[in-house]
């Protein structure tokens, strides 16, 4: 019997009669595959001050005033950029997708972990660190992830020092009009990206999984408590405390990438 049967059992039971689940997930879902969390003892607020580099305008004055000082972190979250792999957790999702169980997945991750594991109505209101847009035309541009890091990685390694204008040259210009592009990624103090059509797929659904987050940042976090009002089944997965404990009808305190292919697995067993 693994540890929480339980609860797989009773998350299995819930997702066998869901025809439009909903997943809200959180960096959690993406820490076994080698991606620092965020909020975690040694996650990447605990070694970037977000007060100073978690908006646009504070992340430009450091990288043009002391840039040294990001490059350790910079360097191993490209690192962990370039190694991941989307996990089993992230595969689990796509499954319950294919199986006609889960409808969208809504992601506060920027790391296209959930696009590569074969997701195909994934809502990222955070952005996607692999998609730039043009600060001059607005055009957009999708591009792999590894490649771009490992192009990224090898041009930064030949940098002598870190000014701004070399850093901004990492990035790749636009094809239309050749100005600067940028992640098209959310910072503190921009707006949140689909958030109407996440707030409907959480309204609609019937049932959500709530994933790997910790449910502190705003407007995302709100998407579960819309779910648990309109009388949808709260399925919450995260081996430690997170502020959606309270409104879960079935708590698994364990890694996505273990629980989520064993709910899976379960559903497959009684569908037989
Ligand atoms: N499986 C499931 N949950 C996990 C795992 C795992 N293997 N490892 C860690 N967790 C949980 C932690 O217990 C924590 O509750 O994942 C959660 C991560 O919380 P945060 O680090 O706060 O990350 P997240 O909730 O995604 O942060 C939301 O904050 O900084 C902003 O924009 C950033 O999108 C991010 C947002």
């Amino acid at each position: 019997m693994a540890r929480y049967d339980k609860e797989i059992s009773q998350a299995a039971e819930i997702l066998m009669k869901a025809k439009r689940a909903a997943a809200f997930c959180g960096s959690g879902i993406s820490a076994e595959s080698g991606i620092s969390t965020f909020r975690d003892p040694g996650g990447i607020w605990d070694r970037l001050d977000l007060a100073e580099v978690g908006t646009a305008d504070g992340l430009m004055s450091v990288l043009a005033h002391d840039p040294g000082r990001l490059m350790p972190v910079f360097l191993e979250l490209l690192d962990a950029f370039e190694n991941a792999d989307a996990n089993p957790g992230h595969a689990a999702l796509a499954d319950l997708e294919r199986m006609g169980i889960l409808g969208t997945v809504i992601t506060q991750n920027i790391d296209n972990l959930q696009h590569e594991a074969g997701s195909g109505d994934v809502i990222e209101v955070h952005g996607n660190l692999f998609r730039m847009v043009c600060l001059g035309c607005g055009a957009q541009k999708k591009f792999e992830r590894k490649p771009l890091v490992a192009d990224i990685r090898q041009k930064l390694g030949l940098m002598k020092y870190f000014s701004l204008a070399e850093l901004a040259a990492l990035v790749p210009r636009c094809g239309a009009c050749g100005a600067l592009m940028r992640p098209d990624i959310v910072m503190f103090g921009e707006a949140v990206k689909d958030l109407d059509r996440a707030f409907e797929a959480s309204r609609e659904c019937d049932a959500m999984l709530v994933l790997g987050t910790s449910g502190i940042v705003y407007p995302a976090a709100a998407l579960p408590y819309e779910s648990k009002q309109k009388g949808a089944p709260i399925i919450v997965v995260n081996p430690n405390e997170n502020a959606f404990f309270d409104i879960s009808d079935v708590y698994v305190p364990m890694k996505t990438g273990e629980a989520l292919p064993a709910i899976v697995g379960k559903i497959r067993k009684k569908a037989l």
